[in-house]
């Protein structure tokens, strides 16, 4: 998506942006030395873990371990697609988006400006809705209802529940937008309107319980929520983004009316409860993930404030990036069928590339019949927290699953087991917890763990530590104090000072060193030869959305000790590695030397290695 965009409008974009003005904008900042802090906007904290780094125009936070470019920023905070960030942004410092793009986004949605204008219509929505549950002549039917279904009046004021009460127009009412198209028009964006004639996005048309019928309709829009009970749906810092709506008798249909997708609202993305669960538990260390909004909200009311539902969708991907930016551990709960396994193995599929060290995915499947709703009111805080204790780790449930499929009794059955694993195990990350899988595995079909790794990943099990991300790698190359890498402590550097990479003359000469990241400190230098003034943010978008990217990000987060030393310290590790390239070289030309002879440029070479060489050992 990024390559739609030149990347040299990128580069002009992030090197005028400010992000401390940026971020400042929405989470006022504090400034403490060079940098400014505030409390991280991406989790819940109580003391400030979050930096933005005015030199570097990139923020980390120390807690959860976000960051980023102004870009990310507004990305995530915004909840922006890359698109409608760079145009807002853009705007933001006058620069004109390239034409080609400017007419359409990412989501089909509109510029920041009326985004904005969407959540305070979202937010009064929700007023109104709340309102009419006191209000409204039907209201004492609704607040049977949910007295029905046991809810406290405390509970339901914590997740702002309200009525939409029957007829087609009371919201447009409520709004005055009889006689406003382009009220109506951001009502209909908000996914709170729907305009006559067009299809209904939501779900099946229904007829009203009461009120009025389609010919007595003011305008071309009527209300998509009538006679139902009001979720709102927030996100992480608390907009109203969208609403489910539930009827109040049995033969209805749907059960369940939700917001359509709209600018704001993203149904695959979103969990119900996530805001409320944040507001509730201070130092939030889990979440629990059910299906439905009254199991959320049954849950809280009895205690277990840390229940977030998925709206109707499978969980996805992005979901789980979203629950682990948050908290180190998710309790997936599922019905005991068919359906719920199924859905559940879904879940590990989405959930393998995500684990690593310090996060953990359980497992709890209920008795049949039972959702959390009800089994909560059966068992109480301490019964359901229990089944929650007793919840499996990911790794049970995924070889459980697994070796129901073959007989791992049978040399057969291990191999086909084997197989089953190879591809699910492929893209998991390097690290603790695949080796920990590998072992499992190893233990399940009797053999040994190097032999199994072997099979599974292609390669040989390696002691390599798991930050080190990159494709190539050569042990050799860890020398630095810290047990750093010298590419990385280059890298590190360049990302700290861009404009050290002016010093370096030639950095093709790293190009053919065969040591992990080598070729990417390679292209950070020509890029930096390139374009100059580039400074570390711009750097990052270059990579964005790739796994050195990601690596790049990490190493950004680095601050010298001692800044004055940084230039010798680059100087050090680039000739070093230039040393080391040399000695690779000169093993290898004496290795071809042996086996089929030199011709005569490559002699030239190791002559001049070879002197150069000796040269370096009288010195020393
Ligand atoms: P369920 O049908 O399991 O309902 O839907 P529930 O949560 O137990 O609801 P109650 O207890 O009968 O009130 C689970 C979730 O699936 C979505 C909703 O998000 C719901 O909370 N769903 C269900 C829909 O979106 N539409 C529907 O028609 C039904
Ligand atoms: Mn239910």
């Amino acid at each position: 998506m990024a390559g739609r965009i030149p990347q040299q409008f990128i580069d002009e974009l992030i090197t005028r942006v400010d992000i401390v003005e940026l971020i400042n904008a929405r989470v006022p900042l504090r400034k403490v030395g060079r940098n400014y802090t505030a409390r991280c906007p991406f989790h819940d904290e109580k003391t400030p873990s979050f930096s933005v780094n005015p030199d570097k125009q990139f923020y980390h936070c120390f807690g959860c371990g976000a960051s980023g470019t102004a870009l990310g920023f507004l990305m995530d905070y915004d909840h922006l697609g890359f698109i409608d960030a760079v145009r807002d942004l853009a705007s933001s410092v006058g620069m004109q988006m390239p034409q080609a793009l400017d007419a359409k986004s990412d989501a089909g949605a509109p510029a920041i400006n009326q985004s904005k204008d969407l959540y305070a219509l979202l937010e009064q929505a929700a007023s109104f809705y709340k309102r009419q549950l006191r209000e409204h002549t039907q209201a004492p039917r609704a607040i049977e209802y949910l007295k029905g279904r046991g809810l406290s009046g405390d509970i339901s004021r914590d997740f702002d529940i309200g009525y939409a009460p029957p007829g087609w127009d009371n919201l447009l009412r409520a709004f005055n937008a009889q006689a406003n198209p382009a009220l109506q028009a951001q009502l209909t964006e908000a996914g709170l309107v729907i305009e006559k004639g067009e299809k209904d996005r939501g779900g099946r048309s229904q007829h009203p319980a009461s009120g009025g019928t389609r010919a007595s309709l003011h305008s071309g829009y009527y209300d998509r929520f009538r006679d139902r009970i009001m979720f709102p749906i927030r996100d992480a810092r608390g907009r109203v983004m969208g609403f489910g709506g539930r009827v109040l008798s049995a033969d209805e249909l749907p059960k369940y009316l939700n917001s359509p997708e709209t600018p704001v609202f993203h149904k695959g993305r979103e969990l119900y409860g996530l805001y409320e669960a944040r507001k509730a538990v201070r130092q939030l260390d889990r979440l629990l993930v059910v299906e439905g909004y009254m199991d959320t909200v049954a849950l809280a009311q009895f205690g277990i404030r840390y229940g977030v539902a998925t709206l109707g969708t499978a969980i996805t991907r992005d979901h789980l990036e979203k629950i682990f930016r948050l908290v180190p551990e998710v309790v997936f709960c599922f019905d005991g069928d068919r359906a719920g396994r199924e859905a559940a193995w879904r879940a590990v599929q989405n959930a393998l590339p995500l684990i690593q060290e310090g996060r953990q995915a359980r497992f709890m499947f209920l008795p049949d019949g039972e959702d959390p709703d009800t089994l909560i009111r059966k068992e109480g805080q301490a019964g359901f927290e229990a089944r929650i204790e007793n919840s499996v780790p990911l790794s049970t449930f995924f070889y459980n699953q697994l070796t129901k499929q073959v007989d791992t009794l049978s040399m057969d059955g291990r191999a086909r087991l084997v197989e089953l694993v190879r591809p699910l195990l492929s893209n998991v990350p390097e690290g603790v917890f695949r080796h920990m899988m590998l072992e499992r595995l190893a233990e399940i079909t009797r053999r040994d763990v190097a032999v199994v790794a072997q099979e599974v990943t292609g390669r040989p099990i390696t002691a390599r530590r798991p930050d080190h991300h990159l494709g190539r790698r050569r042990s050799a190359a860890v020398a630095h104090a810290a047990g750093r890498s010298l590419v990385r402590v280059a890298i590190e550097i360049l990302l700290y000072q861009p404009a050290l990479a002016q010093q370096v003359d030639d950095p093709q000469a790293l190009a053919k060193l065969d040591v992990a990241g080598a070729d990417l400190l390679v292209e950070l230098l020509e890029l930096l030869r390139a374009r100059p003034h580039l400074n570390t943010a711009a750097l990052l978008e270059h990579w964005r959305d790739t796994q050195e990217g990601k690596y790049l990000a990490k190493l950004a987060q680095w601050q010298p000790e001692v800044p004055a030393g940084v230039e010798a310290e680059l100087q050090g590790a680039l000739r070093r590695l230039a040393e080391q390239y040399h000695q690779q070289r000169m093993e290898n030309l004496l290795h071809t030397e042996r086996l089929d002879g030199l011709d005569d440029l490559e002699k030239a070479e190791l002559r001049r290695l070879l002197s150069s060489n000796a040269a370096k050992k009288t010195a020393e």
